[in-house]
């Protein structure tokens, strides 16, 4: 079961262009992704409700163009089955095979929408309930808004790279706050290795959703974080379903953030997006040299999960130990917390406390 009535990453903004569908499979429900030529994007059940056929098969028709004999008033997609087009609230806006005198109220034919937002360069997605009956109303509107990626403004990425990891969302997500599978799985001479391990400190504490290593200056036996200079200060955020910030400040030169993203494709499937944007100018002349950088980081993890897949084929038990693996504890907690919110209808209450967590990496 994954977490609903919240915002996942779901795709780059520059992947979908002005009058383009996209088809996607998210927490196991077919989507289609529209941009209208205007811009806005919108998002549906990629299922028509007639026959099941995929929207995206279809065409997306434009506001102002001559449908059927019809000017459009906004944008709709039509089923390239029979025809059927729906609007960007998911409403039935026409069936052509209806003749005069066939009364039908084609309005109350719905497919689901999911409420969608764009910004800085990212398409978030609200996964509402499941529901299984026919969808009778829109969507209600969500309580509250997807992450704002901090010091960056209205910038883009400067820098995107996706890998599909063969597990469940859990295991990718954990393995993302693991502080001690560094030194043994990113040994590439950019990271570090387990020659250079030391006992390490961290203060943490809540934050919206998740929670917070607080500022700090960095591992000193990084290199990626020698590539910036000196004087640097992290501070590093999580918050469900699955969004890690990383906001590097190096004084008055500006700022990296790194956004990972961990969206459940299947139940066996996750994607994980890295994207970094930086007002850092040093960084846009390494960009060629950053990217196999982070393609190579990412696919590290990717290949211990799919070692780490057959060992799970055997449904063992699994540890979390003390200190390295709290904030895997936290994340649980917090996805417990999350649901019980959600079928209580309560106020969700972050069950993270401060704490300073020590572990050698
Ligand atoms: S299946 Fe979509 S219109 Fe019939
Ligand atoms: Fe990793």
């Amino acid at each position: 079961m994954f977490l609903r009535n919240i915002w996942y990453y779901a795709l780059p903004a520059s992947e979908l262009k002005p009058g383009q569908m996209l088809h996607k499979v998210l927490l196991g429900e077919p989507v289609v992704f529209a941009r209208s030529k205007e811009g806005e994007v919108f998002a549906l059940r990629d299922l028509c409700p007639h026959r099941g056929v995929p929207l995206s098969s279809g065409r997306l028709c434009g506001k102002g163009s001559t449908v059927d004999g019809n000017t459009l008033s906004e944008p709709q997609i039509e089923c390239p089955y029979h025809g059927w087009r729906f609007g960007p609230d998911g409403a039935c806006k026409a069936i052509p095979s209806l003749v005069d005198g066939q009364q039908m109220d084609v309005g109350r034919i719905r497919v689901r929408r999911y409420p969608v937002r764009e910004q800085q360069g990212n398409i978030w997605i609200w996964m509402p309930p499941v529901s299984d009956g026919p969808v009778l109303e829109d969507t209600p509107e969500p309580d509250h808004e997807p992450p704002v990626m901090p010091a960056v403004e209205s910038r883009q990425p400067a820098l995107i790279e996706r890998m599909i990891f063969d597990c469940h969302v859990d295991h990718a997500v954990i393995g993302l706050m693991d502080p001690a599978h560094g030194p043994y799985v990113h040994r590439s001479v950019f990271w570090r290795s387990e020659k250079s391990m030391y006992a390490k400190e961290k203060a943490f504490g809540p934050s919206e959703m998740g929670f917070t290593m607080l500022p700090h200056a960095p591992s000193k036996n990084s290199r990626f974080y020698k590539i910036l200079g000196g004087g640097l200060t992290t501070e590093i955020s999580f918050r469900l379903p699955g969004v890690r910030v990383e906001h590097i400040t190096a004084g008055s030169r500006g700022s990296v953030v790194g956004l990972t993203s961990v969206t459940p494709l299947t139940e066996t499937s996750t994607e994980v997006t890295q994207s970094f944007y930086w007002t850092l100018p040093v960084l846009g002349a390494l960009k060629p040299l950053l990217r196999p950088f982070v393609r190579s980081f990412l696919k590290q993890d990717g290949d211990m999960v799919n070692i780490q897949k057959e060992g799970l084929k055997f449904d063992p038990r699994l540890m979390l130990i003390n200190d390295s693996d709290v904030q895997a504890k936290w994340y649980f907690r917090l996805k417990d917390a999350w649901k019980e919110a959600g079928e209580t209808r309560a106020a969700f209450t972050n069950p993270v406390k401060p704490a300073t967590l020590r572990w050698r990496s």
